[in-house]
């Protein structure tokens, strides 16, 4: 029998494996992610997505949010472990005070919401329902790449797809024939692996978003806790899948630090890196309601959340950064402080911010020379 303990998070209150380490539970609950779940509950709020499927759900927990937690009237928690399937209906029943209508793999929850639980294999459940959700969150263990595709078909046409990879080591290079076989790109090792990575994640999703007609418009994505999420807009349109087809292209890094990156679908030099997407990886309007609305919403994890949106709200969107500790053991520098190279790159009138990437790395539209002039300035040492 699952021995069980209850748990708070955001308006939920939810049962969860009692298991001391997370990987031993028989349905899987990580409290490292309420940031990850905090962040897409204030997503679905702002987009105001009607019809969610939480396609890999485990506890119930992230779909029992949205219902709770956002004005969605229709959401759908899915997971293929019977375990999983039994406890998610548990919790949906100690969240809300609706009718349950039992049925073989699946029960429906009606009232002022529906709720539909489902036990079953998330392609499945997927192509089942074609076109049919406004958003689609994506959260496996590991890759997402098999439910890809699916998802691209259940989501609506100006739907939005959420993505979490927590395969980084695949990503960032660390296994490099994984990569290629499960991202289709060359990743790089280093400072700039995972900036790297999660452009690798995007480009793959466009890529295959592509395929069906579909753009995307990256409304977020980022990097943290050692996993990669990302929340894409889709647009309709051979057109507009051209367009995002040809934000692609191609990251080189020299040894001293010094990167350049050129978009374009196939790579012209030696030693390139992708295909990544190059395009933004916020919009900042979208960034900025996330952080007005994280003030006051019932979030799971309320500091680690607002510290790290405000991070993303301030920071310089540009592809790729120096990050000074590399920059300086590459070059037999000494660090300086960030603020402080911060403060000279804006003084010679170029925008230079912190990065969510690493603690010790600035965004900047400077160009290299002019960063480690900054970074030799001898009031850093
Ligand atoms: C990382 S957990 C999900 C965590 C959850 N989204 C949360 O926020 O707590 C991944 C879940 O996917 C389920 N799963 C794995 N393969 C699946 C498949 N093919 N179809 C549906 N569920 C699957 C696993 O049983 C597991 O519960």
């Amino acid at each position: 029998m699952l021995m069980l303990k209850e748990t708070k998070e955001g308006k939920a209150r939810i049962l969860v494996p009692a298991a001391e380490r997370i990987y031993d539970a028989e349905v899987f609950y990580n409290p490292v992610m309420a940031l990850n779940r905090d962040i897409s509950v204030l997503a679905v709020r702002i987009l105001e997505a009607n019809s969610v499927l939480d396609a890999l759900s485990a506890t119930g927990i992230r779909g029992i949010r949205y219902a709770l937690e956002t004005p969605s009237e229709e959401i759908w928690l899915n997971d293929i472990s019977e375990k999983a399937f039994k406890l998610m209906i548990k919790n949906v029943e100690a969240n809300f005070n609706l009718r349950p209508i039992h049925m073989e793999k699946s029960t429906i929850f009606e009232g002022e919401k529906r709720i539909i639980v489902t036990n079953k294999d998330a392609n499945l459940i997927m192509a089942e329902n074609f076109r049919h959700f406004d958003f689609v969150d994506l959260d496996p263990f590991g890759s997402p790449m098999e439910f890809l595709d699916s998802a691209l078909r259940a989501v609506k046409r100006h739907g939005v797809l959420a993505v979490t990879a927590t395969d980084t080591g695949v990503l960032c290079g660390a296994y490099r024939n994984a990569c290629l076989r499960k991202y289709l790109a060359e990743p790089i090792r280093g400072e700039l692996c995972h900036e790297a990575g999660l452009r690798i994640l995007l480009g793959v999703v466009i890529r295959y978003a592509a395929k069906y007609d579909l753009g995307a418009e990256v409304l977020l994505a980022y990097y943290k806790d050692h996993y990669f999420r990302i929340f894409l807009k889709l647009k309709s349109g051979a057109r507009k899948a051209d367009h995002s087809i040809k934000q692609l292209g191609y990251l080189q890094q020299e040894k001293n630090g010094k990167f350049e990156y050129s978009r374009a679908f196939l790579p012209s030099k030696k030693e390139s890196h992708g295909p990544l997407w190059l395009g933004p990886l916020k919009d900042q309007r979208f960034v900025e309601e996330l952080c007005k609305l994280s003030r006051n919403a019932p979030l799971g994890d309320e500091k680690k959340t607002r510290k790290f949106l405000n991070i993303l709200m301030e920071e310089f969107d540009t592809p790729f950064f120096y990050d000074t500790h590399a920059l300086a053991r590459r070059n037999g520098l000494k660090v300086g402080r960030v603020a402080k190279i911060i403060e000279i790159l804006e003084g010679k009138g170029y925008r230079a911010t912190r990065t969510h990437f690493s603690p010790t790395a600035i965004k900047t539209e400077a160009p290299f020379d002019v960063v480690l002039r900054a970074l030799k300035a001898p009031t850093l040492i």
